[in-house]
């Protein structure tokens, strides 16, 4: 069939309109005169309560009659076109297609109907242009949310209180590359003229997760740099690494949006004490770097401004690894694999942005979630990468999802009266299958999975015999979580056993199965697909929290505890016994302080 091919970015489609919405949504000229006819704004305040909305009130009929009755084994008995139905292939420009199956799930026609319908209900469309327009939908900090404006690989303009914020981006992209190419080729030296051989980052949370992942992800790309990661403030994780290091060739990068997390400044300044001991404080200029918003803050630190990449206030901590934070994924892999990781979640913010709700990959995953957390009460969501370079994915979201959607009141401060963001947890397969797949098979627990898998591996050794097994278990493991094994078949396995013996084996051995899975294969993981896979969970995350009516790019959860760490540390410098908390904090405090000399 025909190819629409835009002719301002590389988006191909085959379906006219949507080559035309394309057009319109990604490249509209923007008004750069907020005096002459403004652009419609959606409207994004006051919703109608989740729970009262009329598509949620029927799914819940629809639940409360056949939820527990739906066996996806029997769907797929009724239905021989269910994985064409229910799965979606994307075609990406350069590295192959992503195919999504989504036919593994409690349902049919009808849910998955009602369920696009609240998607619509919800107006996640116009949730989504209000973001990659650079509306202010961060209300509780007055911030647009632009980490889509830094994949944004078009020519658009994206205008934040009037001004195009892609003109900064495209001088950070810049000062970025630059600096990587100077590493590369040598022209970067440490002090006494020796190549750096080894980077360190020092972040925490959406300044370590996203570049360890991703330059773990991406390892076969490696141009050659030993990359390591500091987070943790116990001092063990910075002593084992300086171990590592030698001084003249080391590059540490102090990696914090604020510039004040404690974690990254005591271990920062304790990096920078261990440098000072070996070399002088002038030599600091070709061994540190900053990644921050902060240049006041950097400055005070001592690190040279012309050594500070920049990014907006308008990127989030854990949806950073797309900017300047991204820096240590672009020493590890160059800076055109750098930029081909930009693409992939560019590909799938077109798609997003696009694609109609039934065949759009993220909205779908939302709905899904939706469907299992509010009607059937899942807790949990299991990311299971079956590919060991992807070891770090499911800790990646696990702040992603956690700390975007664990809130508990809607934007306009009300509480909510339905479950909101799932915990997300994870292990690479098949080590998982050895450790808690046990509790999906036959706990008591649903617990709804994502499989993913490169049909293709970077590591085919010994004639590729590795990775068959690696997906002959990706297979079989969604297939026995749907199938389960029934009393006969049971009965079947031990029929040469003795009946007196295999009776009491049967209840043990016996599989509910419908359990529902999602699986994702993407032909090779390169950076293009990574990234791709990365924006497919940011825009579920945020489709989920659109229909939950939550902000999911503030993080006020995590302030109480900072706080009172604050308050706790001036009291472990005293002698005396300490009286000021309820007697299980004194108790504890009083008792390490006991060892203390
Ligand atoms: O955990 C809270 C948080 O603010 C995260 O959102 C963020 O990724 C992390 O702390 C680190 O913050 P910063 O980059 O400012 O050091």
């Amino acid at each position: 069939s025909a190819s629409f091919v835009c002719d301002e970015c590389d988006f191909i489609t085959t379906v006219d309109s949507v080559m035309q919405l394309h057009r319109m949504v990604i490249h509209k000229p923007f008004l750069s005169d907020p005096c002459s006819s403004p652009p419609q704004r959606p409207q994004m305040d006051k919703r109608q309560k989740l729970s009262q909305e009329l598509t949620y009130k029927k799914l819940q009929e629809v639940f409360n009659s056949v939820g527990d009755k739906i066996q996806i084994k029997d769907l797929f008995a009724g239905d021989g076109d269910r994985f064409n139905k229910f799965s979606i292939t994307l075609n990406t420009p350069s590295d192959g297609k992503i195919l999504i199956d989504y036919s593994k799930n409690r349902v049919n026609d009808e849910i998955m109907k009602l369920l696009l319908t609240l998607a619509q209900d919800r107006k996640v469309k116009e949730a989504a242009e209000a973001m990659f327009n650079g509306e202010k939908i961060n209300i509780t900090e007055d911030r647009a949310v632009l980490h889509t404006a830094l994949r944004n690989r078009s020519t658009s303009q994206i205008l934040v209180n009037g001004v195009n914020v892609m003109d900064e981006i495209d001088s950070q992209l810049c000062h970025m590359k630059t600096f990587v190419e100077q590493v590369h080729n040598k022209d970067w030296v440490g002090h006494t003229g020796k190549p750096l051989t080894d980077v360190v980052n020092i972040g925490i949370g959406g300044s370590d997760l996203g570049p360890l992942m991703v330059t773990e992800a991406l390892k076969p790309y490696n141009k050659g740099l030993r990359l390591h990661f500091v987070s943790n403030i116990d001092g063990t994780h910075m002593a084992e690494t300086l171990k590592k290091l030698n001084p003249e060739t080391v590059l540490f990068i102090v990696a914090s949006k604020t510039f004040t997390t404690q974690e990254t400044m005591t271990n920062a300044n304790t990096a920078k004490n261990w440098f000072l001991q070996r070399a002088k404080k002038e030599d600091i200029l070709k061994h540190f770097v900053a990644l921050s918003t902060n240049k006041e803050k950097v400055t005070e630190f001592g690190i040279a401004e012309e050594n500070m990449f920049k990014f907006g206030d308008y990127v989030g901590g854990r949806y950073s690894v797309w900017s300047s934070i991204g820096l240590p994924v672009a020493l590890a892999i160059g800076y055109d694999n750098f930029s081909k990781f930009l693409d992939g979640a560019f590909f799938i913010d077109n798609h997003f942005r696009t694609a109609p709700l039934e065949k759009n990959v993220p909205v779908i995953l939302a709905l899904l979630g939706i469907w299992y957390s509010n009607f059937y009460g899942a807790e949990t969501h299991a990311i299971l990468p079956y590919d060991q370079y992807m070891h770090r994915f499911a800790a990646y979201f696990q702040q992603g999802d956690m700390e975007s959607n664990g809130k508990y009141v809607t934007r306009s401060g009300e509480v909510v009266d339905y479950s909101t963001g799932p915990i997300v947890w994870g292990e690479p397969g098949t080590n998982g299958q050895h450790a808690f797949y046990q509790l999906i098979h036959q706990g008591t627990r649903l617990i709804p999975c994502d499989f993913i898998i490169p049909a293709v591996s970077h590591n085919p050794i010994e004639n590729n015999k590795h990775h068959k097994i690696l997906v002959a278990n990706f297979l079989a493991q969604t297939e026995a979580l749907m199938k389960g094994k029934t009393e006969e078949e049971v009965k079947a396995e031990l029929k040469a056993m003795k009946p007196e013996l295999a009776a009491p084996l049967i209840p043990h051995k016996i599989f509910q199965g419908n359990r529902p899975s999602n699986s994702i294969v993407v032909e090779t993981l390169t950076p293009f697909t990574l990234g791709a896979l990365i924006a497919i969970y940011e825009q579920k995350i945020f489709t989920q929290g659109i229909i939950w009516d939550i902000n999911s790019f503030d993080q006020w959860g995590v302030e109480l505890g900072k706080q009172l760490a604050k308050a706790i540390e001036p009291e472990l410098e005293k002698s005396e016994s300490i009286s000021s908390h309820d007697s299980s904090t004194n108790g504890l405090l009083n008792f390490i302080k006991s060892h203390w000399k």
